[in-house]
């Protein structure tokens, strides 16, 4: 991440548009969680959890007999989650993508949420975060807008986000594949985007 891009998600953490759900966001999230079959029990990686709003719908979709691991590059956001006291199935960890050091087949969902696009370089990390999926694990990038929207939004927001895009489908299907994933969807809609990419065997 460069430092530039760094200090616009500092910035970010202090601002309460990312702290709490609108109702319809809330919405949307509802439907993504349908869509992802968390269970009780499962092991479930966010990365670039910010404030850690999603983070406590997981927690609650695991329950203590699963964890989830939540991470984000700015320390301030990871302070704002731990605010939230999570239970103790829940670790919290400022670290970024690129660096980061996880166990390999030690998840069996990846929730990419509103977060691919900063994750730069995109299939070096698609590639790291999949490797820390089982095989047969999910890994997610939602978002709640359209690819067009969010795109529209980076390109028009800090210049160190301009190139922060999600790719096309046909380029995000191959960048996907070439991270060591398989059985590629790509849902995008005027008002929300999912795609779903399955762990091959390793
Ligand atoms: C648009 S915010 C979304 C936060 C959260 N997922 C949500 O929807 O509330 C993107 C988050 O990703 C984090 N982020 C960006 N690049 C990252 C990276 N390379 N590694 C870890 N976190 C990163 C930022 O610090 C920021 O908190």
């Amino acid at each position: 991440m460069s430092p530039s891009a760094a200090c616009c998600f500092d910035t970010l953490a202090t601002n309460p548009r990312w702290q709490t759900f609108t109702a319809e966001e809330h919405r949307k999230v509802g439907a993504f969680v349908r869509r992802w079959r968390i269970k009780p029990g499962d092991r479930v990686l966010e990365p670039g959890c910010g404030s850690g709003r999603l983070t406590a719908v997981l927690a609650a979709l695991t329950g203590p007999t699963g964890r989830v691991l939540a991470f984000d590059a700015a320390p301030a956001c990871i302070r704002l989650a731990a605010q939230r006291c999570l239970p103790p199935h829940v670790t919290l960890r400022t670290a970024r993508a690129e660096t980061l050091a996880l166990a390999p087949e030690s998840f069996d969902h990846v929730i990419c949420f509103n977060v691919f696009p900063h994750l730069v370089p995109q299939v070096g990390i698609a590639r790291c975060l999949a490797a820390a999926l089982r095989t047969g694990g999910v890994f997610w990038i939602a978002h709640t807008g359209s690819r067009a929207f969010v795109n529209a939004v980076h390109r028009r927001g800090p210049p160190a986000l301009h190139d922060h895009l999600l790719p096309t489908p046909r380029r995000l299907a191959r960048l996907l594949h070439e991270a060591g994933l398989k059985e590629v969807a790509i849902d995008d809609r005027a008002d929300r985007f999912l795609a779903r990419a399955v762990r091959r065997v390793s």
